[in-house]
């Protein structure tokens, strides 16, 4: 089975075609709700959007509304990263604040302080940020922690700004280096993407221009880990192995054994998984967003296993519904301890967001009896097909609408 293009690079790469007018092509997008929603609130500011397949096309007029209205930023709060661009390149923009979700308190102070080094002013009312500027200044802002949407915004806005902008302690996401790919490719200077310091030289302007979306790592380790908990050998097409090195130490120390094909991965499961002690930090540590496949993993392990998550306070939420299914985890603050049962029992659970929903997924895998995944339209925000894709590898898995 072959992986899409990232939604986390996708989404990013989206907002930063509001930088130029013109047609942009993207290829690799996956289907799936947050693109379509990223489209929709692209739409509202004036850009046409269409998709076939997995090409995106973007016509970006010369002038837009530059205004996220609550509707939209409330179901995906990815959508802040547009700030950035239409700073950067209209000096003025509308956004409504994004509150916290599943995965807790979700604050964008980091973005806002980034931005207003670089020249901004922001003032908040009525639930929206409306942010100014005559012309960003470039400056060196050092970030408190490496945010992947801080240095994205501040990466968009710094393209068009006046002067050098060095971003330090950068976060080094492999979307991160996606994205000042494509900037460079509309004529943006950026340098050191992908490290913790980025240098980004201020342009006068930039072109609309077709890029090709990065694999979704998030994607290839959830398919990684429906191997590790079912058996059998994959090929996971398009997985980059660069790009997810600390989890494929983790994969191998629980037993799995995965060797690079022409195209990709192919990882291979024999028996119950070995548990081992892990750890999430930004990257190039093991991403929070396998987290709960890892967590999955470790529910039918071969003794006990400890997870300590660092990126976010309330991401251990979905442990109560593997527990439901039978698994033995104490999770408490940062840390769940999960000691490794012989075998999961099928129930009715809830997917509390997107990656926790996939997890739930493979848990059903190996689970005696039904699992029946209630609010399965979050697991659509982030998986072009995963149904289709786990059924073709011989799964028992069908959809049914969301419930
Ligand atoms: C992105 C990804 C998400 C991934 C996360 C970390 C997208 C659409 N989402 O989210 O899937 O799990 O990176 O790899 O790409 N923080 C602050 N202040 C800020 C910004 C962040 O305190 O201004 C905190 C957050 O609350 C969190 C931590 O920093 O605890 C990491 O957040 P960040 O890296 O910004 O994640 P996102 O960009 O929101």
């Amino acid at each position: 089975m072959r992986i899409s293009g990232a939604k986390n690079s996708a989404l990013k790469l989206m907002a930063a075609s509001l930088l130029a007018s013109g047609r942009f092509t993207l290829r690799g997008v996956p289907r799936i709700a947050d693109v379509r929603w990223m489209g929709e609130l692209l739409e509202q500011m004036g850009v046409t959007v269409f998709q076939e397949g997995d090409v995106l096309t973007l016509d970006v007029p010369e002038r837009v509304t530059p205004e996220a209205p609550y509707e939209l930023v409330e179901r995906m709060r990815a959508s802040i990263v547009v700030l950035g661009p239409l700073l950067g390149r209209f000096g003025t923009a509308r956004v409504s604040v994004p509150g916290g979700d599943d995965f807790g308190h979700r604050p964008i102070d980091m973005h806002l302080r980034g931005l207003e080094e670089l020249g901004a002013t922001f003032t908040t009312s009525h639930g929206y940020i409306e942010g100014r500027a005559d012309r960003l200044v470039g400056t060196t802002v050092l970030l408190p922690y490496p945010s992947v949407g801080a240095t994205e915004n501040l990466l968009m806005a710094a393209v068009l700004a006046r002067g050098t902008t060095v971003i330090e302690n950068a976060a080094r996401e492999p979307e991160i280096a996606d994205l000042a790919a494509f900037l460079n490719a509309m004529g943006g200077q950026v340098g050191g993407a992908g490290s913790s310091t980025i240098t980004i030289e201020g342009v006068e302007g930039l072109e609309a221009v077709e890029h090709i979306v990065v694999p979704d790592r998030i994607e290839a380790a959830t398919y990684m880990a429906a191997v590790g908990m079912a058996g059998g050998e994959v090929e996971v097409a398009g997985a980059r192995p660069e790009h997810m090195e600390m989890l494929l130490v983790k994969l191998g120390e629980m037993g799995l054994h995965i060797s690079p094909s022409t195209d990709g991965l192919v990882v291979t499961a024999l028996g119950r998984p070995r548990s081992v002690d892990v750890a999430t930090l930004p990257y190039p540590g093991v991403a929070t967003d396998y987290q709960p496949l890892l967590v999955t993993l470790l529910a039918v392990g071969d003794s006990v296993g400890i997870v300590t998550e660092n990126v976010f306070g309330g991401r251990f939420r979905y442990i109560d519904e593997l527990m439901r299914m039978g698994a033995d985890i104490r999770a408490e603050g940062h840390h769940a301890v999960i000691r490794g049962v012989g075998s999961l029992s099928g129930a009715p659970v809830r997917a509390p967001d997107i990656r926790a929903g996939a997890a739930l997924v493979i848990a059903g895998l190996v689970a005696d009896g039904e699992t029946l995944i209630g609010n399965a339209h979050h697991v659509e925000r982030g998986y072009q097909d995963l149904v289709g894709n786990l059924a073709s590898l011989g799964a028992e898995v069908s959809y049914s609408g969301s419930g």
